[in-house]
């Protein structure tokens, strides 16, 4: 299990994840703004762990010595800084707003001491990370068992204990159905998109493979189509950062060029994401923020100038695969055929 956060002892720190694959480096976490800014530049990434990362920090934050009111007031302004860290993923609100609810609820009475408070904030922000860790082992108990024969997937981004709070929502499934082929003593291959601009697919997940020892093959964004005929893939596995009520999904840019690939290869296209990624105040997937980002990351690579001087650049972050392209979405709470039926809870596994 790789966790990309530890809380010990009421330091925090995260694995800088725009090091890896090269250099494992675990920063300290000492306030709101830096993981803010963690959260901006991607040291920490993936729906749920920004979320879980949020949330501690804002305990982090809760902890810190002053009165009641002085501690409240730096909370909500924390939450609302982590909050706008990013505009996609709703884990990321939806933990924000857990934490603000916390420290509204429980302290009200002027006699609650500052340290109860903030242990409390404590235990929630402890308890949303607990809560992800079950979620991703039902994701991946729910998602193996929609592919009781395949032996050959193609996933996207990276959607593993780097992403989440340490199981993984698409590679999760992806490294129990290792696991299960394994005991089967069948063969088992993946291959990862590197997942262009910024390579969480070649850095993040080709890394949490190799740890689980899974036999993995690397391929451009562009040859996934290509891949996906020739190589015979028998289903696309991704995550999502924002599912809307009609069951369209935002996820990592390009995957909804993989849902229209998939659709025409006549092969499953499988969404994993936990119900913290359900967003029931989005009716269509219109209404998503699309994260846009430096258009550097598209110009440049590692650095070095690639388009020519000042060529603009586009570089949003995220897609929305519209719904009718989701052949299922796998949550904690099951299986999900269309996808919208999710918000009610109704497992329509067949
Ligand atoms: O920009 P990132 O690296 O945070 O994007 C991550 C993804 O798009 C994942 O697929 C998504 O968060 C869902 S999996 C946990």
């Amino acid at each position: 299990v790789t966790k990309p956060i530890r809380f010990e002892d009421g330091s925090l720190r995260i694995l800088d994840q725009t090091l890896l694959p090269h250099r494992e480096a675990w920063i300290a976490i000492e306030s709101a703004e830096r993981m803010a800014e963690a959260i901006v530049s991607l040291r920490v990434r993936g729906a749920p762990a920004i979320g879980i990362a949020a949330a501690l920090a804002i305990a982090v934050e809760a902890a810190r010595p002053g009165t009641l009111a002085s501690r409240r007031e730096r909370v909500a302004r924390a939450a609302a800084l982590l909050r706008a860290s990013r505009p996609t993923a709703v884990n990321l609100m939806w933990a924000c707003d857990r934490m603000t609810a916390c420290a509204a609820g429980g302290a009200a009475s002027p006699e609650t001491e500052a340290g109860a408070w903030a242990a409390a904030l404590r235990a929630e922000a402890l308890r949303i990370w607990e809560e992800d860790l079950a979620a991703s082992a039902a994701m991946a108990r729910h998602g193996a068992s929609l592919f009781p024969d395949a032996t050959r997937l193609l996933t996207h981004c990276n959607t593993g204990g780097l992403a989440t709070g340490g199981g993984g929502t698409a590679l999760g499934v992806v490294v129990e159905l290792h696991r299960r082929r394994s005991e089967e003593g069948r063969p088992f291959h993946v291959w990862a998109t590197e997942t262009r601009p910024l390579l969480q697919g070649a850095r993040l997940t080709a890394w949490e493979l190799r740890n689980a020892g899974v036999e993995a093959r690397l391929v451009s964004d562009g040859a996934a189509a290509h891949t996906i005929r020739r190589r015979g893939i028998e289903g696309v596995l991704v995550g999502a950062d924002r599912v809307a009520r009609n069951g369209d999904g935002a996820n990592k840019i390009g995957t909804y060029a993989l849902a229209l690939a998939a659709r025409a290869a006549g092969i499953p296209f499988v969404v994993v994401a936990p119900r913290s990624t359900l967003d029931p105040s989005c009716a269509t997937g219109e209404e998503i923020v699309v994260e846009e980002r430096n258009p550097l990351e598209v110009t440049a690579f590692a650095g070095v100038r690639t388009a020519p001087e000042g060529f603009a650049a586009e570089n949003p972050a995220f897609d929305v695969t519209p719904a009718d392209l989701v052949t299922a979405l796998v949550t904690d709470g099951g299986v999900f055929r269309p996808p919208a039926d999710a918000f009610t809870g109704v497992d329509t596994r067949s």
